[in-house]
């Protein structure tokens, strides 16, 4: 059996299966170690915003690596150029005058906002706002924060008490979330996470009016909201964050994935001035969180070349004009007889739904057959959500894949 212990893997598969070899990507494809091209329909893991093999973020992390690659940045140390990512994130925040808190990924990004929320309401003497509000079907990543704020069952069992004090609502039903927060109580609410658009979930998007209803419900209670934008980020949703688009203005937004396109692991909590201003209140002193990786400087090399080429190929712009002609190639696999539905609509974002229970986990060694990579996700789904470069023929060839696979 490989050493390589794989994430989110049942290596008793892996073993008898063996390793799948990704040994190059360029743009919208990938090869194997046999020299096999394939389409990468998810961007790996969501995150390749920018294509693979892009030389000018190699290139910048590599000046940056030879030249001071990381250096730690507690208290008043920094590496200049971590603070000109800071800058260039800020200005595209939904949130005027935000501050940046670099993280090293995504649940990096989710447990430092989780400590963020609740240290928020202690600093303002309301300690009894502790509570977290999560919608079924949510992931907020796998550390023990994140793992208690789970909405997919199965990533929560197993692991005793983690923290207890998170109360799951439906994910789609605004009604149902405004009463759990007027049964909790807005005295012992810390914040609402939310992903504007549920990824891992199942590809879900929330009934019309669903995110603004339930933004407005927040600030009428004075709930923190946080709007988990660790897929929806940099550009995915056809605008800078799902948060811009939808007009959220998040009290917190976290981010990862897209930041470097993944090509160095990096993510980011993006923090508006009603919070950011009570850690920097007189009296306050030192807030003891942080990673020695906070604002890798390597990382941030790669988020800034990553993000002066999704700025000058326009990619979010890009994405939000070929939104229609994307969903419409998508909701075209309908017609098959092993396809339950096609969620699709906003961004370069599918979720396909199988009929058969179950049949997504083997479909995904189908379509590798077919030249085309991507994973199962929650609710017997197949995700779809490829590099935000991919050209209109590479999505039409990528839908002719599909349906030979799924017929
Ligand atoms: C919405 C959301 N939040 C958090 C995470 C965790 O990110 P990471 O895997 O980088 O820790 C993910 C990962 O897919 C995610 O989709």
């Amino acid at each position: 059996m490989t050493t390589y212990w794989h994430p989110f893997s049942d290596m008793r598969t892996v073993d008898q299966t063996g390793e799948f070899k990704i040994v190059k990507g360029k743009g919208s494809w990938v090869w194997d170690d046999q020299g096999n091209k394939y389409l990468d329909a998810g961007a790996s893991l969501w995150y390749v915003n920018v294509g693979h093999g892009r030389k000018a973020i190699g290139k910048a992390m590599a000046k940056q690596a030879s030249q001071m690659a990381s250096f730690t940045n507690f208290s008043d140390v920094t590496v200049p150029i971590t603070n000109e990512l800071a800058e260039i994130v800020a200005g595209l925040a939904p949130v005027p005058d935000s501050k940046v808190f670099f993280t090293s990924g995504g649940s990096d990004s989710v447990d430092t906002a989780m400590k963020m929320v609740r240290k928020y309401w202690q600093l303002l003497n309301k300690p009894s706002k502790h509570t977290i509000i999560v919608r079924d079907r949510g992931y907020h990543g796998m550390h023990n924060g994140g793992t208690s704020l789970a909405g997919i069952p199965d990533n929560r069992a197993g692991y005793g008490a983690l923290d207890e004090d998170v109360v799951k609502v439906p994910w789609d039903d605004h009604e149902a979330l405004i009463k759990v927060l007027d049964e909790v109580g807005e005295d012992k609410i810390a914040a609402l996470y939310c992903e504007p658009i549920m990824g891992a979930g199942g590809m879900l998007i929330a009934p019309d009016m669903y995110l603004d209803t339930v933004r407005k419900a927040c600030i009428e209670r004075d709930i923190l909201f946080v709007a988990d934008e660790v897929i929806t980020g940099f550009g995915r949703t056809g605008d800078w964050f799902a948060s811009t688009r939808f007009d959220l203005k998040p009290d917190i937004m976290l981010t990862a994935k897209g930041l470097t396109s993944g090509y160095a692991p990096m993510g980011a909590v993006i923090a508006a001035p009603k919070v950011w201003n009570v850690f920097a209140a007189e009296g306050v002193g030192v807030w003891r969180h942080g990673y020695t990786y906070s604002g890798h400087a390597t990382c941030a090399a790669a988020a800034i070349a990553n993000l002066k080429i999704m700025k000058d190929e326009q990619l979010p712009k890009r994405v939000r004009n070929m939104e229609g002609m994307f969903a419409e190639a998508f909701r075209s696999l309908n017609d098959l007889p092993s396809v339950a539905t096609v969620r699709t609509g906003i961004g370069f974002l599918a979720g396909i739904e199988m009929v058969e229970p179950g049949a997504n986990f083997p479909m995904m060694w189908t379509l590798r057959k077919h030249g085309i990579v991507t994973r199962p996700i929650v609710g017997n789904a197949l995700q779809v959500s490829p590099a935000l470069t991919t050209s209109e023929g590479e999505i039409h060839e990528m839908v002719k894949r599909f349906r030979a696979a799924l017929s």
